[in-house]
């Protein structure tokens, strides 16, 4: 180890070496660190702080100069395997100081085998198959040397036009809390030295979900107690569960761009949290912070980022830059620069990268193995939503059908079935729906397969014939439409969230036909549906259902798996209504079933003052079309004996809630009992409702079984105006059921003696 028995050197200030040694304290092996970075030069440290791109089969002699140079702390969006090892060869064996590489990736929902988008992982609700999708995605990326992956996405998304949706787990902070976490424990193993964990990163910090009209990098404003309390939240719950670094975002936040913010970076991040980890900035976004009208120039950019705590440099190269005149004039210090190096360097090794920086993966299993394609196809199959099943047409059963046509642009594309953010995937490994059900079925049933549209954006109709032909003549059509992967993801933001194309048309030809229609959406977001619904029998909203969607959906299709997931996002019925989510505020107007009057129904001349005034839109219903924590099942459950500990609580008890849950149908199914709670009164306005607490149960049909939750009053703090963490004494009521709309209620009060 070229790095090892070096001395502490004194251009090592007393304040720095004063912080290393508090982190050597929680550090395995503290010294050898501190020697090193004793050892370094002003520019090595600086080039510790700057991540190069790197992608192709030759390293770029600028890229092998730097790194022998020491400029280089970490590489991104290098895969092959021979040219990370080659990379990190240059850095052990060439560099002066020997320092290995991060070797970053954005390793969103799979590697080679690919997961359904974490907006459909979100749908399962399920920590254990969110966790198991990371754990694979890292033993898979770790087979190419890759050891540090840009994930979580745990930006909350209450924007469907917003195109990164797709990569998010959902509008609501516990239950993005609850799976990022499953992520990061997915990826980062319980060690993070271990064959095939990852470090993780939690990203995009902060509020970059709420662009202005959902458009990706846009302006976002979020006032400080919304932002503590929605925004925040599941960044907090990473960093408590160990996420070795956060992601500054791309987006000015209120007024401030992120990866120029020392509020958040410094003052929220490391004083309020302690988070002992580093933060690399977004592609570029410091030498942006000059873009955005915040920095003058490339140097001023520089030292904003530095000085609110931006560790590392993502490809642009303001620090290299600029750093060291910054350090000379005294703008910069060297404990700053010292401080960001040594989390650096932490990581590097806990990784384990000092004692084994090259990758051997014969010791860890081959991507795609049998295993992972289950787990992935597990995970479709818990993603997919049923939202729509009249009359019980699904699931079908291939005994009673003779013949089926298989409709849309989405039923046999192995690729557009993977979704957004899938650098690693093949989609030869993809298996489709047609595929799928032609396997399942063997023969049995009669399949007819009519693309009808070239892709999901066409507007030529001309194969519109055929498809109403193969409908007609079949028991049953299945069209699989929805959104190519194309359009959602980064900067993939629409305006309109109807199925794109011709593809209402194409249902309203095929409705006539009066053959029953299930239709299957794969999409990158909630799509808005409402005039669809009536002409079709099923929906089955699969998502971007990722390398084994064919398979998943032919289960659930023909009874081989039962649907049990449920919304993570509302889904609007007009795109005008967005943003819409279920934990609204009350306002002082709420919208009522009593008051509420369609423009239609308004008679001409009424006086501005009959309408009820109430929050509300005259061209649609209040309502969502889908609420939030929403999915139907093959099976029905009911909600009886809602039971609780106590009517009243003093701060720091737990209440004990109780349901009795029956599988009332006749098959067995699985379901998301969700807790939700309503503080009625609060020195800052609360929701309508707020998810506490979730858990998945398997009933067989006909059993019962008692669900209990236990909401320690802790669970009920929410930041008040003076922007302080408190508990308020006061009434609340509270929810057990299987949606946010739905549920049997109870009411408790905290008492503050
Ligand atoms: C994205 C990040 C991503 C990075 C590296 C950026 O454009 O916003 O989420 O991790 O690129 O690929």
């Amino acid at each position: 180890m070229a790095a090892t028995g070096l001395l502490m050197s004194s251009n090592l200030s007393i304040e720095a070496s004063n912080q290393i040694n508090e982190c050597a304290e929680t550090s395995p092996y503290p010294s050898m660190l501190i020697n090193l970075q004793a050892s370094m030069t002003t520019e090595e440290k600086i080039g510790q702080m700057s991540q190069f791109f790197s992608h192709g089969e030759y390293i770029s002699e600028h890229l092998a100069e730097s790194i022998r140079q020491g400029r280089v702390g970490s590489v991104l969006n290098e895969v092959r395997l021979h040219t990370v090892n080659e990379l990190q060869r240059l850095a052990v064996e060439e560099s002066r100081l020997g320092i290995p590489l991060l070797v970053g990736r954005d390793v969103i929902h799979g590697f080679n085998t690919i997961f359904p988008i974490p907006l459909g992982q979100a749908a399962s609700w399920c920590s254990e198959t969110v966790k198991q999708c990371a754990r694979i995605s890292a033993l898979e990326a770790a087979t190419v040397g890759v050891n540090w992956t840009f994930a979580p996405m745990i930006d909350i998304s209450r924007d469907p036009r917003w195109g990164r949706i797709a990569e998010s787990l959902g509008e609501d902070p516990h239950l993005c809390s609850v799976l990022g976490v499953a992520m990061v424990e997915g990826f980062q193993g319980d060690a993070l030295h271990k064959d095939g964990n990852i470090a993780a990163c939690a990203k995009h910090f902060a509020g970059y979900g709420a662009g202005e009209s959902g458009r990706d990098y846009s302006t976002v404003n979020i006032p400080e107690n919304e932002l503590r309390n929605v925004y925040l939240p599941p960044f907090k719950a990473v960093a408590d569960a160990g996420v070795a670094t956060f992601m500054s975002a791309f987006n000015d936040l209120n007024g401030v761009p992120a990866s120029g913010n020392k509020w958040l970076m410094t003052d929220i991040l490391r004083q309020e949290w302690n988070y002992p980890g580093f933060v690399v900035s977004d592609w570029e976004s410091i030498q942006q912070l000059t873009t955005h009208g915040f920095s003058k120039d490339n140097k001023d950019a520089a030292y904003e980022a530095a000085n609110a705590g931006i560790d590392m440099e993502m490809v642009s190269t303001t620090y290299l830059d600029h750093l060291p005149d910054l350090l000379a004039q005294g703008h910069i210090s060297i404990q700053q620069v010292d401080t960001a190096v040594t989390k650096i360097l932490q990581l590097k090794w806990q990784l384990g990268l000092f004692d084994s920086p090259y990758t051997d993966a014969s010791m860890l299993p081959v991507p795609l193995n049998p295993e992972h394609l289950q787990i992935a196809k597990d995970a479709a199959i818990k993603s997919c939503v049923l939202l729509k099943n009249e009359n019980n047409i699904l699931p079908l059963s291939a005994e009673s059908l003779h013949s089926i046509a298989i409709i849309g642009p989405l039923a046999d594309d192995p690729y557009e079935q993977l979704g957004t953010w899938i650098f690693d995937g093949d989609s030869q490994y993809s298996q489709t729906c047609l595929q799928a059900i032609e396997q399942l079925l063997l023969g049995q049933v009669s399949i007819k397969h009519v693309k009808a549209m070239q892709t999901s954006r066409s507007y030529n109709q001309a194969d519109f014939k055929q498809a109403v032909d193969s409908a007609s003549a079949a028991d049953v059509a299945v069209l699989i439409l929805g959104e190519e992967s194309i359009l959602s993801g980064e900067a993939h933001c629409r305006a309109e969230i109807g199925l794109p194309g011709c593809q209402e048309q194409l249902i309203d030809a095929i409705a006539q036909t009066g053959t029953p229609i299930v239709l299957v959406i794969m999409a990158g977001r909630p799509l808005t549906i409402e005039d669809i619904l009536p002409k079709v029998d099923a929906v089955l909203f699969a998502w971007h259902p990722g390398t084994m969607g064919g398979p998943a959906i032919a289960d659930l299709l023909f009874g081989k798996a039962y649907p049990s997931g449920k919304l993570p996002v509302t889904f609007p019925r007009k795109v005008g209504q967005v943003p819409i989510y279920y934990a609204q505020k009350h306002s002082g107007k709420p919208a009522t079933e009593a008051t509420y009057v369609h423009m239609d129904d308004i008679p001409v001349r009424s006086p501005q003052t009959s309408l009820g005034m109430a929050a509300t839109h005259l061209d649609t219903h209040f309502s969502p079309l889908f609420p939030f924590g929403f999915g139907l099942s093959y099976t029905q459950f009911h909600y009886q004996n809602l039971e609780i500990s106590s009517k009243t609580l003093h701060l720091g008890e737990t209440l004990t809630i109780k349901v009795l849950l029956t599988n009332t149908g006749k098959i067995e199914g699985e379901e998301v009992v969700q807790l939700y709670i309503r503080d009625l009164v609060g020195s800052v306005t609360r929701p309508v409702k707020e998810l506490k607490d979730f858990k998945r149960v398997k009933l067989a049909a006909g059993e019962s079984d008692y669900i209990t939750f236990d909401l320690c009053t802790d669970k009920l703090a929410f930041y008040d105006r003076n922007m302080q963490l408190n508990i308020e004494a006061g009434q609340f009521h509270l929810w057990v059921g299987g949606c946010s709309q739905t549920g049997l209620r109870d009411e408790f009060e905290i008492i503050d003696d």
